[in-house]
């Protein structure tokens, strides 16, 4: 817990890049970095880029999978999360290109494969919404769920809608999204959250019972399991 995002933000990236560091990369085993989009992780992904630009960091020996991306625009629109991370991330680094993915109705049914082919996600940053959902895991998810289409909840269009003019008729009403048993199976979670909105997703992901109601409780059965946020996250707790 810090006292300010940007705090909290400023640990992220920090811890993010000496996993990096420390890790022994060979040709058959890159660092495997799982990440998401939303407003939460702007801030860690801008720290991110100061740190390569002061050669803290390089993404050469990384392999990134994105957990979600919205299905009916094209990727190529601004709010796509392809565009997010291109714009707050992959453009500013070192990273090359095919070692980027991101889910999508091409490559979803063969993506928790492409993963453990790398073999498996190293670690994982995720964010959570407000209802408790990790990537696009709904409330109802299955707690087993593996890569696939979700359609979204009127809670999730409407909190998006912010990102589309304010205009909840041009959010995209379903999405490709990593599952709950995609995001345990990394060998270690970073979960990012701030400000009073999350605060009772926060609540359930600490105290409350383990339910697909509130898919982020999943984690709490996982093994190497860090929550990253501020002191308004916790005002719940
Ligand atoms: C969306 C994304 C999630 C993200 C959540 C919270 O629903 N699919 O991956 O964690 O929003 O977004 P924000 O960080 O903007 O609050």
């Amino acid at each position: 817990i810090r006292d300010t995002k940007t705090q909290t933000s400023q640990w992220v990236a920090e811890y993010i890049i000496k996993r990096i560091n420390e890790f022994q990369p060979t040709k058959d085993r890159p660092f495997v970095l799982g990440l998401p989009t939303g407003s939460s992780p702007e801030q860690i992904y801008a720290n991110l880029v100061d740190f390569y630009r002061n050669g803290k960091v390089s993404f050469k020996h990384v392999v990134t999978f994105n957990m979600d991306e919205y299905v009916g625009i094209p990727t190529s629109h601004a709010q796509s999360y392809h565009s997010f991370m291109f714009k707050n991330l992959f453009q500013h680094v070192d990273i090359p290109p095919h070692q980027i993915h991101l889910p999508s109705l091409e490559n979803y049914a063969e993506y928790d494969n492409l993963i453990a082919g790398y073999g498996g996600i190293e670690l994982f940053l995720c964010g959570v919404g407000s209802d408790g959902h990790i990537a696009f895991n709904e409330p109802g998810s299955s707690l087993a769920s593996k890569t696939r289409v979700k359609t979204l909840t009127s809670d999730t269009i409407a909190a998006n809608a912010r990102f589309f003019d304010g205009n909840i008729n041009s959010v995209p009403k379903s999405a490709v999204t990593v599952g709950v048993k995609t995001v345990m199976d990394a060998k270690e979670v970073i979960l990012i959250a701030d400000g009073r909105g999350k605060a009772e997703a926060v609540r359930q992901a600490v105290e409350g019972s383990i339910s697909h109601m509130w898919t982020v409780t999943a984690l709490q059965m996982h093994p190497k399991f860090i929550m990253a946020v501020d002191e308004a996250a916790t005002e719940e707790l």
